[in-house]
């Protein structure tokens, strides 16, 4: 896969890219990742790539020719064979979720456009796939949200986390049926007088499997009624 990353600061993705299971799917080329500075494209003595908004107001914003200038620049550097999904991150798109990463981390070259300001005019939307946003507040800037989608991608491709199993059986997954994961111990047996289900020490296979589809159903429904709006209440009476 290929990711190519608009940015006016690439350096905020140093460790990111570098450590931990991102860094390692880089360094095997399992994921290829292209820094692309918004500044590189800018105008004028000082590099400008935002301007003031037409008919007044505050802030400043991501000017059209320089935001797609960059990428632009972006896609070339990609060179992909097929033409590379774009996704604008704004605090004004649509929320990125489990099933997207998915439908990204299938795609084979993205191009991810972070932008800073109060915004971006409003013609850059024409050139770009979709917009995302990360959630109900506002960020000074992309650059987190693209580490999310990123981390939420490269995490499902074959071959980058040890476990095969791991990216399956997780909260939001269909194996899961979209809920929430059931809870989960590891040793000591006792913690502080806190002990570990009885159930999950039985070594009952077929005891530990309904616990935990029980425990995931409960825990969904106390803490996303959301997420599981069509489960039917713990023994199926209405
Ligand atoms: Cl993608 N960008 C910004 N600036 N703020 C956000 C966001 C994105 N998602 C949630 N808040």
């Amino acid at each position: 896969m290929q990711i190519a990353i608009v940015t006016l600061f690439p350096e905020l993705f140093s460790p990111f890219l570098e450590l931990s299971f991102v860094g390692r799917a880089v360094s095997t080329g399992i994921v290829q990742v292209h820094l692309e500075p918004m500044r590189k494209h800018g105008l004028g003595k000082h590099l400008s790539v935002d301007d003031t908004p037409y008919g007044g107001g505050s802030g400043m914003l991501m000017r059209p020719d320089t935001t797609v200038a960059a990428i632009e620049a972006a896609e070339a550097a990609l060179a992909s064979p097929t033409r590379p999904r774009r996704v604008l991150l704004t605090p004004q798109g649509a929320r990125f979720t489990q099933p997207k990463a998915r439908a990204l981390a299938s795609e084979s070259s993205l191009i991810l456009i972070c932008g800073r300001y109060e915004g971006f005019d409003e013609r850059v939307r024409h050139f770009v796939d979709e917009e995302l946003s990360i959630g109900d507040f506002v960020l000074t800037g992309g650059e987190v949200a693209a580490m999310c989608v990123v981390e939420a991608c490269i995490r499902l491709l074959p071959g980058v986390l040890g476990n095969a199993d791991s990216a399956t059986e997780e909260s939001f997954s269909a194996e899961c049926g979209g809920l929430l994961e059931y809870p989960q111990y590891t040793r000591p047996v006792s913690f502080r007088d806190l002990e570990v289900p009885e159930v999950l020490r039985s070594g009952d296979h077929a005891k530990v499997r309904a616990w935990r589809a029980h425990a995931s159903v409960d825990r969904t429904r106390q803490r996303r009624p959301d997420l599981c709006a069509e489960i039917p209440k713990s023994g199926g009476k209405p």
